[in-house]
């Protein structure tokens, strides 16, 4: 067997749609009792954006991907896997990534693949990209984490359609070198909880029935609460977690990119971990929780912004259903 690679960064890439939709529309276009104040005070969030209605998750993830391209300076002929972390797919199958892999002109014998695993699924298809490249499998893979969630979101529901976004984010991982931004660590877990967050009609357990969408069966469904003490212990445990997988210590990371969940619950766990919150990045205010998309749509507007110099340690980590979680240490 040859030897295990380094496995680098060589570009980041996202894409927001263009409809922006502030935290009046609940109110004045859909008549729901919640108001600005409410939102921003429990979630820190201002606006979000909305996909077109003819504009699907993969769609979201070709541009990204496309623009992670141009910023590594690789052709669609080089790649050889394409993985796709997201919970709002086209189609159960063909995959999103089947579907992208045409939008990019990728070469035939190019693998696909989707995570679905909600929040994590970026950090979980960052794990299996970065495996493929490690191994010697694949020499450039695209990683892409994106969500159209506006199309699973129960708009009656005030208690979670206020949370939520649609965007895309995503790397293009190589063989590590001077030039690329070294991929340090990875850790994941699950623990089953189904009804904590969850569709509850979206597979073969639960059948649609006119009884079942007149429900909203069809939509998210979440314990908000749960998921609030869930998502700050898994933030604080997980950090720790890959910060130590990689050998180092909390010393070394110069930021933290957590998956975009809440304000709240990103204070809380930066406090646990006495971590300064200016050096968390965050773009909740504008895009909302935009479940996998979130982590690399975050991750790209901070390189954009001028955020990281050589050598920073970036601490990413995510949560979410499943319930699932995930860390993911780069070396920028
Ligand atoms: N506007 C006004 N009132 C609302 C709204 C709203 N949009 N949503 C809920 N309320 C009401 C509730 O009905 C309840 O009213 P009641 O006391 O009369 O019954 C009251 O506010 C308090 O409800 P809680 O659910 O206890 O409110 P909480 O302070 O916990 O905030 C929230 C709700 C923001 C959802 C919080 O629980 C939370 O942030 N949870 C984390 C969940 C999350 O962010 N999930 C994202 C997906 S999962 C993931 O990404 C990991």
């Amino acid at each position: 067997m040859s030897e295990l690679k380094k496995v680098g960064i060589q570009g980041v890439g996202y894409y927001l749609p263009e409809r922006v939709i502030d935290n009046n529309y609940f109110v004045d276009e859909l008549g729901l009792d919640t108001s600005d104040e409410w939102i921003q005070q429990r979630t820190g969030i201002k606006e979000r954006r909305y996909a077109r209605p003819d504009e699907y998750t993969s769609d979201l993830s070709t541009a990204a991907a496309k623009n992670a391209m141009e910023n590594a300076g690789v052709k669609p002929e080089e790649i050889d896997f394409l993985v796709i972390g997201n919970c709002t797919p086209d189609y159960q199958f063909p995959t999103t990534s089947n579907i992208v892999h045409k939008n990019l002109g990728l070469k035939p014998n190019c693998g696909v693949i989707d995570t679905p695993s909600a929040c994590s699924s970026f950090l979980y298809a960052l794990t299996l990209g970065s495996s493929l490249v490690k191994c010697g499998e694949a020499k450039k893979v695209i990683v892409v984490g994106a969500e159209k969630l506006s199309s699973i979101t129960d708009f009656n529901d005030r208690g979670t359609c206020v949370l939520f976004g649609d965007a895309a984010g995503a790397v293009v991982l190589t063989e590590h070198t001077e030039d690329t931004h070294e991929v340090l660590a990875h850790t994941y877990g699950n623990q089953l909880n189904i009804d904590a967050l969850y569709r509850p009609i979206s597979g073969c357990r639960e059948m649609p029935t006119h009884e079942g969408i007149d429900a909203g069966r069809q939509f998210t469904f979440m314990k908000g609460r749960e998921i609030y003490s869930f998502a700050v212990r898994k933030f604080y445990e997980e950090t720790l977690n890959v910060v130590k997988k990689a050998g180092l210590t909390m010393e070394d990371v110069s930021y933290i990119i957590p998956h975009q969940v809440n304000l709240r619950i990103i204070s809380s766990a930066a406090d646990r971990l006495k971590f300064p919150i200016d050096k968390i990045y965050m773009n909740l205010e504008k895009t909302g929780n935009t479940s996998g998309a979130s982590i690399p749509t975050a991750l790209g507007e901070a390189n954009e912004k001028g955020w990281f110099k050589k050598g920073d340690v970036i601490a990413l980590v995510a949560f979410g259903g499943g319930l699932t979680w995930g860390g993911g240490l780069i070396r920028w």
